[in-house]
């Protein structure tokens, strides 16, 4: 367990190395997004990616993160299997998505982010994300609110599902899953104004924290997705469950984020077009 008494694990310091750490992350994607046809990248599995970029963003925050609290937990995309904590739920853990969006990235379509949550004995405690093209940072400290540039961000007040926009994210590495997703999808565009698929599941959260859409969904998130994410929605005065309701677990799992009108109403469409 963290001793909370210790300065290193005073929420106010664990956003000062988020913020540094995303900073120098979306510093390096911004200067090479201008020569993204030239990137190395190659395939992990169908339709995912990892480029350089990816990787040197992981290794500039990890420096600026292991410089400031040598002894944090770390649960990172890239190097995820190899520095997973064995205890995920206990002292301090920052789990980072260094680029998310990387397919948007490298095909220069402007909808990415640096996403770092910061759990303390399991709890989300810090969110950071930050928009690398358009210079927004997201954040939010657990009791704290959430902020976009320092200004206060709520969910939208629009309870009408008629008048809602709806985030998504398509399932795109398991065929066997598309069927069932097209379905919901159908349901949910037969009663929402509009329905989005952006491309950055951190920023798509971010986008409901902010009022932008109404609610979001998608059927398989990983915990660097969605830890700093989870944050901003509640923060601001969202809900954020998993597919059947329970509180959202900062782990691999389906999301329904939304304000609580708007994400009640989906959960519904969600169970009936299955
Ligand atoms: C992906 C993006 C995308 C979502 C995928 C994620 P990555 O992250 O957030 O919007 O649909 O599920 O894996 O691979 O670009 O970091
Ligand atoms: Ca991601
Ligand atoms: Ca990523």
């Amino acid at each position: 367990m963290t001793d909370r008494s210790n300065p290193m694990a005073a929420p106010s310091r664990l956003l000062e190395v988020a913020l540094e750490a995303a900073a120098a992350a979306a510093a390096l994607i911004r200067d090479a997004a201008p020569r993204v046809r030239s990137i190395e990248w190659r395939t992990k599995k169908p339709a995912d990616f990892v480029s350089e970029v990816d990787l040197a963003a992981e290794a500039a925050i990890l420096a600026v993160v292991r410089r400031a609290i040598p002894d944090a937990g770390i649960l990172a995309e890239e190097s995820a299997s190899t520095i997973t904590p064995e205890r995920r739920d206990a002292g301090i853990v920052f789990v980072i998505d260094p680029l998310d969006g990387t397919t948007n990235f490298l095909h220069g379509y402007p909808e990415y982010a640096v996403s770092i949550g910061v759990l303390v004995d399991g709890v989300p405690t810090v969110g950071v994300v930050t928009d690398v093209a358009l210079g927004e940072t997201f954040t939010a400290v657990a009791g704290g609110g959430a902020f976009v540039n320092g200004t206060p961000i709520r969910v939208s007040p629009i309870d009408d599902p008629r008048r809602a926009l709806i985030g998504t994210g398509f399932p795109f590495t398991r065929i066997e899953d598309v069927e069932p997703y097209a379905r919901q999808l159908a349901q949910v565009m037969k009663g929402a104004a509009g329905v989005r698929r952006a491309g950055a599941a951190a920023l798509d959260l971010a986008a409901v924290a902010a009022g932008r859409f109404e609610a979001f969904w998608e059927t398989v998130l990983s915990p660097w997705d969605i830890a700093a994410g989870i944050l901003l929605v509640r923060e601001a005065g969202g809900v954020v469950t998993d597919l059947d309701g329970a509180p959202c677990p900062v782990a691999r799992t389906g999301v329904v984020a939304g304000n609580v009108q708007i994400h009640s109403w989906l959960m519904g469409e969600l169970r009936r077009g299955l």
